[in-house]
């Protein structure tokens, strides 16, 4: 038995995968985000290898500008549960956002696909960042971010709320006696506050794991601060493993302050690892998922960070154009990087656009050296797993299941084996306990 730490991993299902022209690769299915056999054969393998979680992520408003993905994908709680059904121990994971939708409604969607999975589901709480979103709903106008949070505050505890609507011995089912149900361990919620009422029942019960498991993804102060008090996992972006390290530890204090453990809250961060079996095979998969936008996209890409600046009046491949200070006032620190990139490595706009649209990233290499640099991230404490976001959901993540998995579970940092049945049984987080089963108890003591 290894008493070494033991990596999570969880994968996202983004269609063909999560670089924006994903779609172009001849790897996938070019439907791949409306294609139920490509999403149920992605989540099974990632069954067989032994990962704690399949995810889907959400938005509400789309343009003629949304990557390819966005444009015509799956909702989430449906192709979820069309993937319970064909799977039996993954998670399964979809986002829902608190700021355009009903506590009544969410709590008994994933109640709903926590029973179907057998107490395998969670759900990743956002609150919708695109202002468009407002426009596609009758909620008046979208809320600005602080408050956004407020309502999401609330918004949680309700469904949790209503989660716990029924104990779980509530019902008896007694034909004998005609007894459905026992009226004492069913609870209503008569929540009234700010933004939401609800009285409750919920018209679900319990799962196995007890109640869903809570993912969160912000990065402003205010979402790290929700995550820390709410979530029982987070998703990060790290460019860096210092970064990594720097969030960890943050979120980690921050939990500590809300009283709860460091075990309670678990880090993953987002990777798109670029692997193969040599040094040059890594640099030709780079070069191939590069080349899957035109140049034009690339620079209207690069451009988004400068303030939508116009590159396009430059020349190609001449020297990066010195542009003075624009980008300061946007993202600057991303700015400040690209351009010292270009400088010092001597790259021509048409080289920096494309390597800022498809960034090389940390984990990048041959199987073992990705291998290793996942266990130098979990080991120096800047992750619990990590979620895997892979560039194309083709060879490039079976190569991934293929060698990188193997090389960790022969260093004894992952078990491919399935420990329990449920989400929170794979993530070492404990059954969640009825409210209501605790204070009987306390009653009687
Ligand atoms: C792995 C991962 C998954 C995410 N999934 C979603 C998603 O499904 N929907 C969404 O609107 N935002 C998603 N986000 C982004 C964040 O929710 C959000 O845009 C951003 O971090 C803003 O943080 P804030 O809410 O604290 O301002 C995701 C982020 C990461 C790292």
């Amino acid at each position: 038995m290894s008493h070494k730490k033991q990596i999570q991993f969880g994968v996202i299902l983004h269609g063909p995968g999560s670089h924006m022209n994903a779609w172009k690769d001849p790897d996938v299915p070019k439907d791949a985000s409306v294609n139920l056999r490509h999403y149920q054969s992605v989540t099974q393998q990632a069954e067989n290898a032994g990962f704690s979680f399949a995810f889907v992520a959400d938005g509400l408003y789309i343009n003629e500008k949304s990557i390819p993905h966005f444009l015509n994908r799956f909702e989430p709680m449906t192709i979820l549960s069309a993937l319970a059904a064909v799977t039996s121990k993954i998670g399964l994971v979809g986002t829902i956002s608190t700021s355009y939708s009903e506590p009544y409604t969410v709590a008994r969607q994933l109640a709903s696909l926590d029973k179907i999975s057998g107490g395998r589901a969670g759900w990743n709480v956002v609150t919708s960042p695109l202002e468009g979103t407002a426009k596609n709903y009758n909620k008046g106008e979208h809320p600005v971010h602080a408050k956004r949070y407020e309502i999401a505050d609330e918004y949680l505890q309700v469904v949790k709320g209503l989660w716990d609507s029924w104990e779980d011995d509530a019902f008896v089912r007694n034909r004998e006696t005609g007894q459905f149900f026992d009226k004492d361990k069913m609870h209503a919620l008569h929540h009234k506050g700010p933004f939401f009422s609800v009285e409750g029942p919920l018209n679900i019960d319990r799962s196995k794991q007890g109640q869903p498991v809570i993912f969160q993804a912000g990065s402003s102060e205010v979402g790290k601060s929700f995550a820390a008090k709410e979530a029982d996992a987070i998703f990060a972006i790290s460019e860096t493993i210092e970064q990594a390290i720097e969030l960890y530890e943050d979120i980690k204090r921050r939990a500590a302050e809300n009283g709860r453990k460091k075990e309670e809250i678990l880090i993953f961060p987002g990777i798109s690892p670029i692997i193969g079996a040599t040094v040059e095979e890594v640099e030709e998969r780079y070069e191939q998922i590069k080349n899957l936008v035109t140049v034009e996209e690339a620079l209207n890409y690069l451009g988004r960070y400068f303030d939508h600046y116009d590159f396009s009046e430059f020349p190609l491949d001449e020297p990066f154009p010195d542009i003075g200070d624009v980008g300061k006032n946007s993202f600057r620190a991303t700015t400040d990087q690209i351009k010292q990139m270009a400088h010092e490595n001597q790259l021509t706009l048409r080289e920096v656009a494309l390597q800022v649209t498809t960034r090389k990233g940390a984990f990048f290499g041959t199987y073992e050296q990705v291998a290793d640099q996942l266990i130098e991230w979990i080991e120096r404490g800047a992750a619990d797993g990590f979620i895997l976001a892979a560039h194309v959901l083709g060879n490039l993540y079976t190569d991934f299941i293929e060698h990188v998995i193997p090389n960790l579970e022969e260093k004894g940092y992952y078990n491919r084996n399935y420990e329990g049945e449920t989400l929170r049984n794979h993530l070492g987080l404990s059954f969640k306990e009825n409210r209501y089963a605790n204070k009987r108890e306390t009653s009687i003591q």
